[in-house]
């Protein structure tokens, strides 16, 4: 049964710009992100440009991803950099003890990455090892990289083919250093923080945003005495959260047999995004007032059980309308954090958690949470538009959050964008949005959702779920009337 609903839209008030470095992305040497997910190297089987598969290159170049965070997550922490630069034929193997205990052979080190990063025009996120690293590793990988005089590391970085240094621009100083990356606690970190950072130099005019190892979730209290004690010393404080149905203690539920009540759980988990930074970003205010530190959300996403048969070191997960509307809930969310979220990167871009494309050998999928990256990437670096509503509610077992979810901005071009999310598993539902301060002549709109709860793109089946045209509207009036399916992402582009 659809139900009513009416917001307003003050399309000439703004509240502040979308960073669009909240539509980055995290990949990590874990599973088949990285190798097969990315680099196929030499493989005359799968079409690349100098190792970077071209199909998931394009798909990506195609979301104009921002930034992209990487070695890792756990296995920043293990990285050592030098093993992964000069001859290929010599770099040096380890095992990868976080991701399955494989082998990993170094074939994709620095040069690969920032190739990558360039062929993606997108900017580089590097992670330095804190937990099982020394502080000349962190500041020689530095210099490596950005130092263009005479220099060891410089001379180095010529001689194994890159003359000119790198732009970088975020650094990571560690990573989940109260967990995989040490086990330590806050205290013993900042100092440890506040050593590391300080030999992250600057070399000639390459500036770089400093990223201390933020909370676990809600752990409020890292956040206080990180910025409490090493606070005046870095540009960004980052935060891990991913949305899972039950306790993370227990074997994580599967990605594509859900029912209608984990369904909502996994929404009301989504929810909780809003209130974990609003609650970070206070404890913040307490140091920082004029928000000059941002939060670095640089891992999120959904984790679920991984496919049967897979690995389950390499976190490979289906994906269905269930991750898309925690994509679409977790934008509407970030937009209205843009004072203090600076960054954040879905974890992880390919064959990982909530990856936006999936592969097999030479074959590639998109996932519902690629269609909504595409949907909202309009709202990168626009104005975020005024935007009041009360939502209907989505109850179940005594819990209730909010049917539907909307963000609005204002791109360069004067176009007003709209992505709205109707996270209800089976009710439809029309709303209508009273349009203030500007009057259209030209709506077009798109939306994704699918046939079934479950539905997921498969190798055999790839658009199951993928944006159709969207015209269930009307405009009269200044009332823009939507009817909107259920479980499902809107997109919106009114012009004038
Ligand atoms: O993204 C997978 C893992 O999750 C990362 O390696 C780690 O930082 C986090 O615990």
């Amino acid at each position: 049964m659809a139900t009513k609903h009416t917001a307003v839209l003050n399309a000439d008030l703004t509240t502040g710009t979308i960073n669009r470095n909240i539509y980055g992305h995290f990949a990590e040497h874990l599973g088949r992100c990285i190798y097969e997910g990315l680099w196929v190297g030499d493989n005359p089987e799968i079409q690349n440009t100098g190792g970077i598969r071209n199909d998931v290159l394009e798909a990506l170049r195609n979301l104009n991803i921002p930034v992209l965070r990487w070695p890792g997550g756990c296995f920043a922490d293990e990285y050592h950099w030098k093993d992964g630069v000069g001859p290929v034929e010599s770099r040096k193997r380890m095992v990868n003890t976080h991701w399955g205990c494989v082998v990993e052979d170094n074939s994709f080190g620095t040069h690969e990455y920032m190739h990558l990063v360039e062929l993606l025009g997108c900017e580089p996120y590097v992670n330095g090892n804190v937990g099982s690293g020394t502080v000349q590793e962190m500041s020689e990988w530095v210099e490596y990289m950005t130092f263009e005089g005479e220099s060891p590391m410089a001379n180095w970085r010529r001689e194994n083919g890159r003359e000119k240094p790198w732009k970088l621009k975020y650094f990571g100083v560690g990573n989940e250093s109260w967990g995989c990356g040490g086990n330590m606690r806050p205290e013993y970190y900042a100092d440890l923080y506040r050593q590391f950072q300080t030999y992250v130099r600057n070399y000639g005019d390459n500036k770089i945003y400093r990223i201390a190892c933020g909370a676990n979730v809600d752990d409020y209290r890292w956040t206080e005495v990180l910025m409490e004690r090493a606070g005046n010393h870095m540009d960004g404080l980052s935060l891990h959260y991913y949305t899972y149905p039950g306790l993370w203690e227990d074997e994580k539920k599967p990605a594509l047999q859900f029912d209608e009540g984990i369904w909502f759980e996994t929404m009301f988990k989504a929810y909780f995004m809003d209130e974990l930074i609003t609650r970070h970003s206070k404890v913040m205010d307490k140091f920082d007032p004029k928000k000059r530190v941002g939060i670095i959300l640089d891992e999120w996403g959904t984790w679920f059980g991984v496919e049967p048969g897979t690995n389950p070191g390499f976190l490979y997960q289906q994906s269905t309308m269930r991750d898309a509307l925690v994509a679409g809930l977790h934008f509407n969310i970030f937009h209205n954090h843009n004072d203090r979220l600076h960054m954040a990167n879905i974890a992880q871009t390919v064959n990982v958690l909530q990856a936006v494309a999936l592969t097999d050998g030479p074959r590639m999928l998109l996932t519902p949470t690629y269609h909504v990256f595409e949907m909202y990437k309009v709202h990168q670096d626009a104005q975020q538009i005024q935007l009041n509503y009360d939502s209907p509610v989505y109850e179940m077992d005594g819990r209730s959050i909010n049917q539907v979810s909307m963000t609005a901005s204002k791109a360069a071009d004067g176009t007003i964008n709209l992505g709205i999310c109707n996270v209800h598993h089976a009710d439809a539902v029309s709303i209508s949005i009273e349009l203030r301060g500007q009057t259209f002549s030209s709506i077009e709109g798109r939306v994704l959702t699918s046939n079934e709860l479950r539905d997921c793109n498969t190798f055999d089946n790839p658009e199951v779920v993928k944006p159709v045209p969207f015209t269930a509207f009307t405009l009269v009036d200044g009332v823009l009337r939507l009817d909107l399916p259920a479980r499902s992402v809107t997109s919106l582009a009114l012009k004038a």
